[in-house]
């Protein structure tokens, strides 16, 4: 009996404009748009390959080496869609094979931390979809695919494009109009980069689904930063990434990190994602750009305690030596630089 195979990789997005907060569970559609900059396929990436055959007899996942359910209500939701469409497909062509009726067999490895923070739920439903879609040799629409690995978990919709992307969270009750599109292309700001700082691999004890609804249910800051706050800064960071204007961007970008974090400590109970290396880092990053008196790095915080740090190319060396210098000092983080500390950055950087 025949086994057709499958595979593909997805890069991780992380977000600038922070998605939190579900309108409709079941559609995953968002209380609010949000935006995110895919990181290049060589660094954080799934890899996930796909098997089916008629010989199967049920669905199965292995996520990095160990089996996971797939019976959750939102991957059966993206396998039913994906089984939809190949049948549409099958009852054209009668010389295809019954693909739309077997089990699948998935085996998926992310090459980072799963459920640290690190958007794997993002990268992983987009290489889920992406794959299934290639085995059932699907019509090439990313668009239509986006939507979704969407149901699967709502970051992943913005995966599935490369560069500045943005969530259009739509009204329709239906969620055909939420949607994932390019902002900018990665070829627009190239000189932008990313730098993961990795305080903890560990799993959270909140998964973001549970965490988001939560924030949903209890906080009242929630209400103002959804009403009031994301929508005016949607419009605002759009245009910064045309703009090209990193130091909007960055601020826009810290200042959106920060809000959500205090979204999810103005739940009750509160939920912290961060930690104190987390916070320590945002105060080293204030203080690096205070040193130059000038924007050279942003930071985002996911739902973990991992930074992810946004900067020009040119900047990297500027950047770096500060970031070099606390990690070896390696008995915990030290940002308090002495006067002699910053006169030697001075030095260093006067050329
Ligand atoms: P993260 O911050 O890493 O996105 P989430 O709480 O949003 O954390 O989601 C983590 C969950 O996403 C995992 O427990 C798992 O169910 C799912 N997931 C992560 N990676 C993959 C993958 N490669 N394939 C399928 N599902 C994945
Ligand atoms: C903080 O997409 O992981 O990373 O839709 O429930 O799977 P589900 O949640 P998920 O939430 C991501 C939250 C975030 C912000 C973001 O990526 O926009
Ligand atoms: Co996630």
């Amino acid at each position: 009996m025949s086994i057709y195979t499958a595979s593909t990789t997805a890069p991780v997005n992380i977000a600038t404009l922070k998605y939190w907060g579900k309108r409709d569970k079941t559609l995953n559609l968002p209380t609010n748009s949000s935006i995110s900059v895919t990181l290049a396929q060589e660094d954080l990436r799934t890899l996930t390959s796909v098997a089916t055959s008629e010989s199967f007899t049920e669905d199965q996942l292995w996520l990095n080496g160990q089996p996971e359910s797939l019976q959750g209500e939102r991957t059966q939701h993206c396998l039913q869609d994906l089984r939809n469409l190949r049948s549409r497909i099958e009852a054209q062509d009668s010389s295809l094979p019954r693909m739309s009726q077997w089990k699948l067999h998935i085996v998926s490895e992310n090459n980072f931390p799963t459920a640290a923070g690190l958007a794997s739920s993002a990268a992983g439903f987009a290489a889920l979809v992406m794959a299934i879609a290639k085995l059932y040799q699907l019509p090439d629409s990313h668009s239509e695919i986006s939507k979704i690995a969407r149901k699967g978990s709502g970051s992943a919709c913005r995966s599935l494009f490369g560069g500045y992307v943005a969530w259009e969270m739509g009204s329709e009750p239906d969620g055909s109009d939420s949607k994932a599109v390019e902002v900018a292309p990665q070829s627009h700001w190239p000189e932008m980069k990313a730098a993961i700082l990795v305080v903890s691999a560990d799993r959270k004890d909140t998964p973001s689904t549970s965490g988001m609804q939560h924030t949903v249910a209890t906080s009242d800051l929630f209400q103002e930063r959804i009403r009031n706050v994301v929508p005016k800064r949607f419009e605002e960071m759009k245009q910064a990434i045309q703009d090209r204007d990193f130091t909007r961007f960055a601020e826009l970008t810290m200042r959106d990190s920060n809000s959500f974090h205090a979204t999810c400590l103005d739940s009750f109970p509160p939920i912290f994602y961060m930690n104190d290396t987390s916070r320590k880092i945002v105060k080293l990053c204030h203080q690096i750009n205070a040193f130059y008196d000038e924007t050279i790095v942003a930071y985002t915080f996911d739902a973990g305690p991992n930074a992810v740090l946004y900067y020009l190319q040119e900047n990297e060396a500027k950047l770096m030596a500060f970031v070099h210098h606390v990690f070896q000092k390696n008995s915990g983080w030290d940002t308090k630089f002495s006067q002699n500390d910053l006169e030697k950055f001075s030095e260093v950087f006067k050329t």
